[in-house]
């Protein structure tokens, strides 16, 4: 292949992914699922490394504006190492990877899989378990473990958890959070964020940022909206946490890190078929899914559903940090980040952007002043899909 003339390549793609324009699914997708299996892999082996390595690959490919027909378009292109080639090269050849199909069936990926699917349990977690011989949910409940509340409501709700959150469902969770925010805090603003604003037609969870033009007016909010979400009995579980976040001369909190001090809360809501018309016309259509359900619950024939939902509160100044940071994807937050720390000198935060170089943070009150900072062409956030 290196000894080959080089050609123009057939499209050029930058190599941050905070350069490109991502759409949702992408002109690749044998491609970028396969990819997906294996950066997952590698994440649930605890290797961040390999697994970001893979994600690259992916995100490059999700970005190309056409299907790549052979291993010769591949030629030029930023972002894809050997083993990842080695990996498209078989699907493109035989239209499946052997690697890819391993790790699918493999033992330990299916229970690692099947472990962190529950709420609340991460990989450190899942591996302790998975070394004990746990390999599925019904080892996990004779196993002994005391679990954490998190997990206990991850596991009692599993099925419903590891069902994906249609369009229809999150429009319906909207509306139970904005009533709610509106009863306790008049005039403050409900963002849907994550992977629904851009524009995915599902999702694991439902992501909401809650901020208010007055600054001051938001703190302590996110006690008020449980309050009353619980009272209004639209809650199964909730975990909270405060803000803790201040500016410090330094510059902005700690960008490596990916973990945010907003207050913020991750729950779990109870979406009623009354508060969603989709839910209420499956139900109908398929009364057996519904048993099964109920069967695994023995809340006979319930007529709700669990839904993981994100609420974070954010003061007016840090908002269009917020945003930008609770928007995703994952992969497009880290390059933005990698890009401003690598090409600019500046750390980028959900909270602030500082310059390094001026010893000074840099103020926004929309996306595009952020990505101006950053000297970025502006994506909007159904192009963030890396
Ligand atoms: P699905 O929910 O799987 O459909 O995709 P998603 O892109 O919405 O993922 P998720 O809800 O996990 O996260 C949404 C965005 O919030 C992503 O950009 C994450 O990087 C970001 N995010 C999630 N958790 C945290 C956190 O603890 N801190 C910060 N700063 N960002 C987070
Ligand atoms: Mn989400
Ligand atoms: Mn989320």
């Amino acid at each position: 292949q290196q000894g080959d003339p080089v050609e123009a390549p057939a499209f050029l793609a930058a190599s941050y992914a905070c350069q490109r324009n991502t759409p949702q699914p992408g002109h690749n997708t044998l491609l970028t699922a396969a990819l997906s299996v294996l950066a997952e892999s590698a994440e649930l082996n605890g290797d961040e490394g390999r697994g970001l390595a893979f994600r690259r690959s992916e995100g490059l490919l999700r970005s190309l504006d056409r299907r790549v027909q052979g291993p010769a378009e591949l030629r030029g292109l930023p972002c894809l190492g050997d083993h990842s080639r080695r990996v498209i090269q078989d699907l493109l050849e035989n239209g499946v990877s052997s690697e890819v199909e391993e790790t699918k069936s493999s033992p330990r990926y299916k229970a690692m899989k099947l472990l962190t699917g529950i709420f609340g349990v991460g990989v450190k977690t899942a591996k302790r378990w998975f070394t004990e011989g746990i390999c599925s949910l019904a080892q996990l409940e004779t196993s002994g473990h005391s679990l954490n509340a998190a997990q206990q409501a991850g596991l009692k709700y599993y099925t419903d958890l590891n069902q994906p959150v249609s369009r229809e469902e999150a429009d319906a969770v909207s509306v139970m959070v904005e009533g709610v925010v509106h009863s306790v805090l008049p005039g403050a603003r409900v963002t849907l964020a994550g992977g629904f604003r851009r524009g995915k037609m599902s999702g694991h969870d439902v992501d909401f940022l809650i901020t208010h033009p007055d600054e001051g007016k938001e703190e302590g909010l996110i006690h008020k909206i449980i309050a009353c979400l619980e009272s209004r009995g639209l809650l199964l579980y909730q975990q909270t946490t405060r803000n803790t976040y201040r500016e410090s001369a330094k510059g902005a909190g700690r960008p490596s890190s990916s973990m945010d001090r907003f207050e913020r809360c991750f729950s779990i809501f109870k979406l009623t078929n009354d508060s969603s018309p989709e839910d209420t016309r499956r139900a109908q259509q398929d009364p057996e899914r519904v048993r099964v359900e109920a069967d695994q619950t023995g809340s006979g024939g319930r007529p709700w559903r669990a839904v993981r939902v994100d609420l974070v509160v954010s003061p007016i100044s840090q908002f269009a940090f917020a945003l930008l940071g609770w928007t995703g994807s994952k992969l497009f937050e880290r390059e933005t980040r990698r890009w401003a720390v690598r090409e600019r000198s500046m750390s980028l935060s959900s909270h602030a952007l500082y310059d390094r170089n001026q010893e000074r943070y840099l103020r926004a009150s929309s996306e595009e002043e952020i990505f101006a900072h950053l000297g970025l062409e502006y994506v909007s956030p159904t192009g963030r899909n890396a």
